[in-house]
């Protein structure tokens, strides 16, 4: 099939297997490798992408699914240089340790606070339910994504003043 998507801001047309998964494709066709392969069947939330905004976990779906939509990994959080609130956070609070869970993390932590910009810590809690950290005990992700919440806060505050 021919695939019409926009990745990281970038248009790209190509030639694709419509049965292609879409992990295999930003890994292998495009090199966005910050997707991970935990588990490979849904259960692990590593290869989290946002498509269109949304959390989507990159293994269980098909190219043919995405087609004319905008996925975001975790190499487009960036601006210029400068880390996306959530990620300054993660390496700030500890929240990663091996690292391989992380980009899924934090592709989830980005979408929860554009829904909710002040969730507690529950609700922090049982957003990320879906996603698995061998190494952190949980408690410095949660930590992280309270402290970007704030962070953020406080920047719309100056915009708006
Ligand atoms: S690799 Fe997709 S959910 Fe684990
Ligand atoms: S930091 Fe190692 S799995 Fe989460």
């Amino acid at each position: 099939m021919q695939l019409e998507i926009t990745v990281n801001g970038k248009h790209l047309e190509r030639q694709v297997d419509e049965d292609l998964r879409l992990i295999d494709f930003l890994r292998e066709e495009l090199g966005f490798t910050g997707v991970k392969e935990g588990c490979g069947v849904g259960e692990c939330g590593a290869c989290t992408v946002l498509v269109d905004g949304v959390s989507v976990l990159s293994c269980l779906t098909r190219v043919a699914q995405v087609d004319g939509k905008e996925i975001l990994t975790i190499e487009g959080l960036s601006e210029e240089g400068e880390l996306h609130p959530v990620q300054q956070a993660f390496v700030e609070t500890g929240g990663v340790q091996c690292g391989f869970c992380t980009p899924g993390f934090i592709m989830v932590a980005v979408e929860l606070l554009e829904l909710n910009p002040d969730p507690t810590r529950e609700e922090i809690r049982e957003w990320i339910e879906g996603n698995i950290c061998r190494c952190t005990g949980y408690v410095k992700i949660v930590d992280a994504i309270e402290l970007a919440a704030r962070r953020m806060r406080s920047e719309e505050e100056k915009v708006e003043t």
